[in-house]
């Protein structure tokens, strides 16, 4: 059994029994001594151990920074307006919207939320980051003068968890967040449920540990599978943590647009493809090992359960503005012109070979990269809104 957290945990199961399965993607991902991204795992390009969006290139950015002024031209251009990034990583995000100069710049205030302390403290390779006082005090109650001196921004901060504000008029966005957040499994067994634990193998390892389903695990996956006939053995996600992550945005935006990236499927295409295919592992820019191997090496995520993403943000006052695939959702924006002007500038700039000219060229690598059907394209974008017209 490899690396002190392993030792660990298979303590704590030897001393207490099988644990839930979200207590050990807890441990594997964030234990903050050997935590997959405790130990600064995660997204990037070379040395990573996967590629998100905004890693691909700056092209992510530019494109969400166009949808960062549409939403605050309907939010009728709030100022400080803020934008809370959950799920930040080290921010590449936040630095190419910055570089991208969108409309709002000199209004925002930038939120990075990330848990990760070795990931925060990269920010600040990218990033000027200011105190949350400083960049936050007038929406934190604090300088009621300081809040009315408009044309601030750009102002970015960082926390490790989302404020505790009430905003009236801001952006909670969080790309590939979602399906980092500890959840249970749940297998079909007779009609009702039975619940995955882990446990420890004869051998040493870790192993699944069936055990039956307490009545509110029950409770949430009866919800999920409502008029569905489910085979026995079939198997799902709950994502307790990700309903109540959507609760807490629902107390922090009491006006404005709350906005989600992520692997998310059906229920029914999630029991058609099964474990295997919605619960995967991630290490060095390929698929890892078992979800239960060596915790802390590798990231373990699982598509997010669409039907369960919005029933929380309907119970949390949330309309769906707008669900579409993410290769939809940057074409919305724009994305084809974009690329069609980087081609114009390569054409002209080509003989020159400089850095404009490149960064020209490979604005088409970077869109085939983010619209990947098979891909990143395949990502769905949830664009929901609370306290404005339904569409905008
Ligand atoms: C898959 S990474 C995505 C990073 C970045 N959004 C990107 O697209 O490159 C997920 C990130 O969310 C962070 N995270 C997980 N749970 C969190 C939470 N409750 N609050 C803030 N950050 C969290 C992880 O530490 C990790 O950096």
């Amino acid at each position: 059994m490899p690396g002190p957290l392993a030792e660990r945990l298979a303590e704590r199961i030897r001393r207490e029994g099988p644990i839930t399965f979200d207590r050990f993607v807890e441990a594997a991902l964030y234990d903050p001594d050997g935590g997959f991204f405790a130990r600064g795992g995660g997204a990037g390009r070379s040395g990573a151990d996967f590629v998100t969006s905004p890693e691909v290139g700056p092209l992510f950015g530019v494109l969400v920074a166009r949808a960062l002024d549409r939403w605050w031209e309907a939010l009728g251009r709030p100022d400080p307006y803020l934008v809370v990034e959950a799920g930040a990583g080290r921010g590449r995000l936040a630095r190419e919207v910055l570089r991208a100069d969108p409309a709002c710049a000199t209004a925002l205030r930038y939120v990075l939320v990330e848990r990760s302390p070795d990931l925060r403290a990269a920010q600040r390779a990218l990033l000027t980051v200011e105190r949350f006082e400083d960049a936050l005090g007038p929406l934190t109650g604090g300088d009621e003068e300081a809040g009315a001196v408009p044309g601030m921004g750009p102002i970015v901060t960082a926390l490790d968890d989302l404020p505790g504000l009430a905003v009236d008029g801001g952006v909670v966005l969080a790309n590939e967040l979602l399906d980092d957040l500890p959840f249970e499994v749940v297998e079909r067994r007779g009609g009702g449920w039975v619940e995955v634990r882990v446990g420890l193998e004869p051998g040493g390892g870790f192993g699944e540990v069936l055990v039956p389903a307490p009545e509110s695990l029950t409770a949430e996956a009866d919800a999920l599978v409502a008029g569905l006939e489910v085979p026995d053995g079939a198997r799902l996600p709950v994502q307790r943590g990700v309903a109540e992550w959507v609760a807490r945005c629902g107390h922090l935006l009491h006006r404005g647009y709350l906005v989600v990236l992520d692997y998310a499927d059906t229920v029914p295409s999630l029991l058609a493809r099964g474990q295997d295919g919605w619960l995967r592992t991630y290490r060095a820019q390929q698929r890892g090992g078992g979800p239960l191997d060596d915790p802390g090496s590798q990231d373990v995520t699982a598509d997010v359960v669409l039907e369960a993403l919005r029933r929380a943000a309907r119970e949390s006052g949330f309309s769906v503005a707008e669900e579409v695939s993410q290769a939809r959702w940057l074409a919305g924006l724009g994305l084809d012109e974009l690329v069609e002007e980087g081609r114009a500038v390569w054409r002209e700039r080509a003989h020159l070979g400089d850095l404009e000219a490149i960064a020209a060229r490979s604005r088409a690598s970077e869109a085939d990269a983010l619209t990947d059907p098979g891909g990143l394209g395949a990502h769905v974008a949830l664009v929901l809104t609370k306290g404005l017209a339904r569409r905008s």
